[in-house]
């Protein structure tokens, strides 16, 4: 059995055992908008709650369609799923991977999704000492090694690196890379005969950064997005994904049939055309970020690193003092992310949503006196 990693957004576990309602606890811990429902998507959700007496689309033909022409790629190409996480599960085994690559330190369902299709997983990691940035000539240098041995594993019987997992922007670190390193980067992953799978689940928050339209000329990448971040709908379940038809195809031959619901489906419809909303979140988030990574950055002893999505990989003194702040931060309702088991974080860090200012500065203050006690 392979256990399911941890992650951030616990805030069930978190409400039962310090006795509060959800409303009471402040989730730092998953990076989710704080500017919550768009009013047109609470909209939608609300006039799609007569639907739920019938089956959804078992496809999710409509929102297929509007993602289609959102993105100008073909419909076939485009495939929707229960969240992204249901497409991440299954697309090693979709592709028939045998070696996955891992461009961490990382969201840990890669991995997952590598073991579960019985297929090795190997990492290249960013490291603290280079501030994050996505190790891409370290993993361009790995493809090319192995060129040349095509399909057939080597005397260890390891076979060659078939998929490549970049988050993009990076989650828990917030980097992205250059345009020049992605073109590098495709096309060592081409002239090694892989995949590249790149997850766009924070991208909404710099847009110009995605990859997304490289599909429609690539065989090769394969583009996941996510309703739930910045649409702020983790409840919903709502992800997509962008490649080439052949590879959507087989995505879609290990789904079961209705696994959108007609809810999702309609908020997602919505949230699609709310151009509004969209610019208020970036233009918030660009501020709030700025404005949280001063005031944390006035703490001693913290090192906070900048961010391109809508949270904060935060460096502390020593892993002790990240443990004791977790827990003490938690027993007052307000959860973070202790990075400590994302394989490949080598220094003591916490992850930070940015949330509204006056719930980051109740953070920033909890910090400062919970590190003031142990100095
Ligand atoms: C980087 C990344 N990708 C994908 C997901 C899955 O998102 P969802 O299944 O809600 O679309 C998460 C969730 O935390 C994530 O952090």
């Amino acid at each position: 059995m392979i256990p399911f990693p941890l992650h951030g957004g616990n805030v069930h576990a978190v409400a039962r055992s310090q006795g509060r309602s959800i409303q009471h606890v402040l989730d730092f811990s998953a990076s989710i908008n704080p500017l919550g429902l768009s009013p047109s998507v609470r909209r939608a959700i609300h006039r799609a709650i007569s639907l739920t007496i019938h089956y959804p689309e078992i496809d999710a033909q409509s929102l297929r369609a509007q993602l289609a022409k959102f993105h100008r790629i073909p419909e076939e190409c485009l495939i929707v799923g229960n969240g992204s996480a249901e497409l991440i599960s299954v697309i090693p085994r979709a592709l028939g991977s045998r070696h996955g690559l891992v461009i961490g330190p990382t969201f840990m369902e890669f991995e997952r999704a590598l073991i579960l299709a019985g297929a090795r997983c190997t990492y290249v990691h960013a490291t603290s000492m280079t501030r994050y940035a996505p190790p891409i000539d370290d993993v361009c240098a790995l493809l090319h090694k192995q060129s040349g041995m095509r399909e057939k594993p080597s005397r260890r019987g390891i076979h060659p690196i078939d998929t490549i997992f970049l988050c993009h922007p990076n989650s828990p670190t917030g980097q992205v890379i250059s345009r020049a390193s992605f073109h590098q980067l495709l096309d060592s992953v081409q002239q090694a005969g892989a995949r590249l799978i790149v997850d766009e689940a924070f991208v909404d928050y710099c847009a110009t950064r995605s990859v997304l339209r490289h599909v429609r000329k690539s065989e090769t990448l394969l583009v996941l997005r996510s309703f739930t971040k910045f649409f702020a709908i983790p409840g919903l379940r709502l992800g997509y994904a962008a490649g080439p038809a052949k590879v959507v195809s087989q995505i879609r031959s290990m789904l079961p049939p209705w696994s959108v619901n007609a809810l999702a489906s309609a908020a997602a419809e919505a949230a699609l055309c709310d151009t509004t909303y969209r610019r208020r979140s970036v233009q918030f988030m660009k501020q709030e970020r700025t404005r949280f990574t001063q005031a944390l950055r006035q703490i001693p002893g913290l090192r906070v690193h900048p961010s391109s999505a809508n949270f904060l990989l935060v460096q502390l003194k020593a892993q002790d003092q990240v443990s004791l702040l977790t827990q003490e931060l938690c027993t007052q309702g307000i959860v973070i992310r202790n990075c400590q088991n994302f394989a490949g974080v080598d220094v003591p860090t916490i992850r930070l949503a940015v949330r509204r200012p006056k719930e980051n500065d109740r953070l920033v203050k909890a910090v400062k006196r919970e590190l003031k006690k142990w100095s």
